[in-house]
């Protein structure tokens, strides 16, 4: 296990009805609230008047910017940042999932900087300062509502889908309600789920030895979601299989499970060339890349991937490529049933630009990937892998 440190401040309220203490939470950051949010669904469930109420029982003054879209743009971050500016904001409260709230991360650094927001995405600028946040989380899937990360794409400059690191702007708090998962559709549900399972096979596959707990939470929490996944999309109001799935997700991101460990990270960074140019759902991208970087990746530590095949799928077999290659058949069933795309045909996306892909990929980086180092090439291949 290496040396680490592990600091998460973001306070999770968790349960029914924990909304309703949301106006006396951000009324402790001050008087002018950005109330953030996205394309209208917390207007049709309700959960926008409950929130709203909630506010004005604080007589806070309230400063409104929807329309967030899935693959959040910069467009919106700016003008967030130009209005927090205007208003004198206090405190940014995000309703939404990842998106918005990567949204408002976004314009809480940048309203606290200078230079161009951008420059934290592309040039490693480091965020000093932050307005600061609180969410009340619509969608387990990003686990944005305590990590580190914001993922904004650059719709004035080609679509670049790009992710930045901070603890600047970590939730303060993260209002977790499973009822309000009931009204998700079933491509949501299941573009979730993938992404909580897809942040915890980023942090299983390490090269680091000796991190035997956090392999077993992670595998735990992996079958967690793989059975609560399958339940939710089935019944969509079972309040059980949503805390369980709310609960992991967020445990998926917050670090705790990457403590002593380096993650891998490199599906993701793929994913998000999918993403950025087709605009392809989150989750979506990733059932499509995850099995194909299995598939290449394996062979790099037959026995790391044996181990997640016996511990998770109980697959054993004295031919461990052959257990590890079923291993990946079920976990192409699993994304089946949830009917995700496991190839880019599913997705209506031709073969066609995979150089150009691997291109941008590398953009800002030399390398990708940490459990197998990846470059163009390897890319090429994986993206090969996912015809
Ligand atoms: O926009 P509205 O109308 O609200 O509809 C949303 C959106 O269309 C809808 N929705 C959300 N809650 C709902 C609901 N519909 C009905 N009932 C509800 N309760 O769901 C759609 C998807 O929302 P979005 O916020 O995009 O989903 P998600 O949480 O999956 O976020 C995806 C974004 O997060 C980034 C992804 O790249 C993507 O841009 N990620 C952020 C991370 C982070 N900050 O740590 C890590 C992740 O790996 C990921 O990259
Ligand atoms: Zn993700």
């Amino acid at each position: 296990m290496l040396n680490f440190e592990f600091y998460n401040p973001a306070k999770i309220i968790f349960g029914k009805r924990t909304e309703e203490s949301v106006g006396e939470r951000s009324a402790n950051f001050g008087k002018n609230i950005l109330l953030h949010y996205g394309g209208g669904s917390i207007k049709k469930n309700g959960i926008y008047d409950k929130v709203i109420k909630s506010l004005k029982e604080q007589n806070l003054n309230i400063f409104e910017l929807g329309d967030v879209k899935p693959n959040p743009r910069l467009s919106l971050v700016r003008k967030g940042i130009q209005m927090c500016k205007n208003n004198n904001i206090d405190f940014i409260l995000a309703v939404g999932g990842g998106s918005v709230i990567d949204s408002a991360k976004a314009i809480a650094i940048g309203a606290k900087y200078d230079g161009d927001v951008w420059d934290f995405f592309v040039k490693g600028t480091i965020a000093k300062e932050a307005i600061p946040l609180g969410v009340v989380l619509t969608i387990p899937a990003a686990g944005s509502e305590s990590s580190t990360s914001t993922v904004i794409t650059n719709d004035e400059d080609n679509n670049y889908k790009r992710g930045m690191q901070s603890l600047e702007y970590i939730p303060k708090f993260a209002m977790l309600n499973p009822e309000f998962c009931y009204t998700l559709p079933k491509y949501q549900i299941a573009c979730g789920c993938c992404d909580i399972l897809a942040h915890l096979v980023e942090r299983y596959f390490t090269e680091v030895e000796n991190v035997e707990l956090s392999d077993r939470l992670i595998e735990g929490a992996v079958k967690t979601i793989i059975n609560n996944g399958t339940i939710a999309y089935n019944d969509n109001t079972n309040y059980d299989a949503w805390a369980e799935i709310m609960w992991t997700g967020t445990i998926a991101h917050n670090n705790l499970l990457n403590m002593g460990r380096i993650g891998d990270w490199a599906s993701h960074q793929i994913a998000h060339e999918l993403s950025g140019i087709y605009d392809l759902t989150h989750g979506a991208a990733l059932s499509i890349v995850i099995p194909a970087w299995m598939k290449y990746v394996y062979k790099h530590n037959i026995d790391k991937f044996y181990q997640f095949a016996t511990r998770v799928f109980h697959i054993i077999d004295e031919d461990k490529e052959k257990a590890v290659l079923k291993m990946i058949d079920k976990l192409e069933i699993w994304y089946k049933q949830l009917e995700l795309p496991t190839r880019l045909a599913d997705a209506n996306i031709e073969p066609v630009r995979f150089e150009e892909m691997a291109e941008r990929a590398f953009l800002h980086k030399e390398v990708i990937g940490n459990f197998k180092k990846l470059y163009k090439e390897d890319l090429v291949k994986i993206y090969n892998l996912c015809v």
